[in-house]
């Protein structure tokens, strides 16, 4: 997964391509590079490491010229390194491409070039993209470009240049996100809204199989037949600073401290004037509708998993349906049993997950009626999918994910409202209580986003430790799921978590003397069972910080330390315990001076297998 931009216009190429660039970073920063066309020939410039090194590698010589691509790189095909970096390109230097994705028969492609005599220079599978756009070039770029589109398979967006015909650039996607900004006398090209949002709002959004030949003040589009499509224009509704830091530190703890907003955004529209009843414009479900399944499954990878098994037990709880979850790697090569009386709810803040997609199509085939729950509008699984909620919580830039898990929680928990509704499986009464304390969740996570010292405390105390534990029952166990991530992901600490019920069941052959375990215990149903698990823990000198709700005047005689949420329906606490626990994951990261935006090895959207 990697980021793109492309500019074509009257400025000079190299200032958009290094600021889209650097906006893009969220999908890869292994490697950067940039190509320019100077009115003779195409530079090349690239640098492996952060965009850093390439801005200083052309620091003082600056590609000159008024049309350029550029490229982010998440390593696939080929370790990190000054050659692998993107732009590719032919033999002659004539063609250039920057390609997001995977050329899955490159293997096979690659061996027929070298046959035709063409030399290649990487190990990546990008490169044999120039070097096919070379081999059936014959005068006509956009011909030549719908050529190699024909013989690569994969999954891509791609932009292309040519020396032969330096007044446009080619852009096509499949399976990956693709936009054109639509600008003054120049027009540009990217992977995602961050990188072209200070230049222009208006966008297309290209479509799988369409091909754009972008000119600075024209832009065609076309099918894969070549027939014209007339796109509308997308008006971007984030401000530039919505996709900025905004004056936090890091975009994860911005994202953090936008939860109350997010939340509220996600709700709002979606309730009724009376305030009794869960509006759905989107769906628009009937009884019979919701009675002609048998089965719903949400499948979903990382946060959104964990959102999705929240979601599970709230449509279970309040609807009474039996719900699946399952993680997308694993769901789409079972064969898992789906037909026409399946409804398939796919979780995806960027919508671009590329096992999530693969679930949700495979799925579609098979018949089942599917609904996507994702944050980018316009995604690859919001098109994909027959309907779609969005979360509508803004641009999520940090790779550890935390406004989306909340605004996930949030939908489930209407979505669950909305069935139960319909479904007659809740009274009136309960459902407007419900509602009444939903509305009260953004205040409240603000509350709990106040009270930040203690955490900095406790994050500095444990920070480096080698291992800490997660524990709790029902909703509170699939809140440590989520709390263990968020720390692992960014603070490289191990982290477990587990169903309080299942430590003595081995795990608690690990707790010994000063390890930190973090519990969870806000579920009354449980809590007792809850409360004994924590004994456990401490009769092995575990050092145990509680998570309890506002009015528990017992956890505390228990556990070394306490956070407390504000008090409310324990259906709905899960959206206040997981802010202590992304807090506690973020300045345990600082503590250790990891690069929280920037996890080694990790990448903001997975768009490969
Ligand atoms: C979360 O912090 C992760 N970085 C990751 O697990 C993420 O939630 C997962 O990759 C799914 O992404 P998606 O929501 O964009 O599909």
């Amino acid at each position: 997964m990697c980021g793109i931009v492309g500019y074509v216009g009257d400025k000079q190429a190299v200032g958009f391509l290094l600021e889209g660039l650097s906006k893009l970073e969220y999908r890869g920063y292994d490697s950067a590079g940039i190509a320019v066309y100077d009115g003779a020939s195409i530079r090349v410039e690239k640098s492996v490491g952060r965009l850093a090194s390439l801005e200083e590698k052309i620091e003082g010589n600056m590609p000159k010229g008024s049309l350029g691509i550029g490229h982010t790189r998440w390593a696939t095909h080929g370790r990190p390194s000054d050659r692998n970096a993107h732009p590719h390109t032919d033999c002659t230097g004539d063609f250039v491409v920057v390609h997001n994705g995977i050329i899955e028969n490159y293997l096979a492609l690659k061996e027929e070039l070298i046959e035709q005599g063409h030399s290649f220079k990487s190990e990546t599978d990008t490169e044999v993209v120039a070097h096919l756009l070379e081999e059936v070039y014959h005068g006509d770029f956009e011909a030549a470009v719908r050529e190699v589109l024909r013989r690569v398979e994969g999954s891509y967006s791609l932009v292309f240049m040519s020396r032969q015909q330096p007044d446009c650039l080619i852009c096509t996607k499949k399976d990956n996100p693709l936009i054109i900004g639509l600008g003054d006398g120049e027009n540009f090209i990217a992977s995602d809204i961050p990188a072209i949002i200070q230049r222009t709002r208006r966008t297309f959004i290209l479509n799988d199989g369409e091909v754009a030949v972008v000119r600075k003040d024209s832009i065609a589009i076309t099918n894969r037949l070549g027939e014209p499509v007339t796109k509308k224009v997308f008006e971007v509704n984030w401000n530039a600073e919505a996709a900025e830091k905004g004056g936090y530190e890091h975009f994860m703890l911005k994202e953090i401290n936008e939860q109350p907003k997010a939340v509220r955004d996600t709700m709002s529209q979606r309730i009724s004037k009376d305030g009794n009843s869960v509006l759905m414009e989107e769906l628009k479900w009937t009884k019979e509708y919701l009675n002609s399944f048998n089965k719903v499954y949400i499948v979903a990878c990382g946060t959104a998993y964990h959102a999705g098994l929240v979601g599970k037990f709230y449509i279970e709880k309040l609807a009474r349906i039996i719900v699946e979850v399952d993680v997308a790697s694993e769901f789409r090569y079972r064969n898992p049993i789906v037909d026409e009386n399946t409804l398939l709810i796919v979780v995806s803040q960027s919508g671009e997950t590329s096992d999530t997609l693969a679930a949700l199509k495979e799925s579609r085939r098979l018949g089942a009626k599917t609904l996507a729950i994702t944050n980018v509008v316009g995604s690859s699984i919001a098109r994909e999918a027959d309907q779609v909620l969005y979360t509508w919580a803004g641009p999520e830039i940090a790779v550890a994910s935390t406004k989306a898990y909340t605004t996930q929680l949030i939908l489930f928990f209407m979505l669950a409202l909305y069935m139960a509704e319909i479904k007659e499986s809740q009274t009136r009464e309960r459902i407007g209580q419900l509602i009444g304390m939903l509305k009260n969740i953004p205040a409240q996570i603000s509350e709990t986003l106040s009270d930040v010292e203690p955490i900095k405390t406790f994050a500095r105390k444990y920070g480096f430790n080698e291992d800490v534990f997660y524990i709790g029952r029902s909703l509170d166990y699939d809140v440590a799921l989520e709390g263990s991530l968020k720390l692992k992901e960014i603070s490289y600490i191990h982290a477990e978590a587990y169903a309080a019920g299942e430590l003595k069941h081995g795990t608690l052959a690990l707790i010994v003397e000063g390890v930190p375990v973090i519990a969870l215990a806000t579920q009354k149903s449980v809590y007792e069972k809850t409360l004994s698990n924590i004994k456990e823990v401490k009769a092995r000198d575990a050092v145990v910080i509680g998570i309890a709700a506002e009015g528990d005047d017992e956890l505390q005689k228990y556990v070394d330390h306490v956070i407390k949420v504000p008090e409310t329906d324990e259906l709905l606490i899960p959206l206040l315990t997981v802010v202590p626990l992304q807090l506690l994951a973020y300045y345990a990261a600082i503590t250790r001076g990891c690069d929280v935006d920037k996890p080694r090895n990790l990448a903001k959207s997975v768009t490969v297998e």
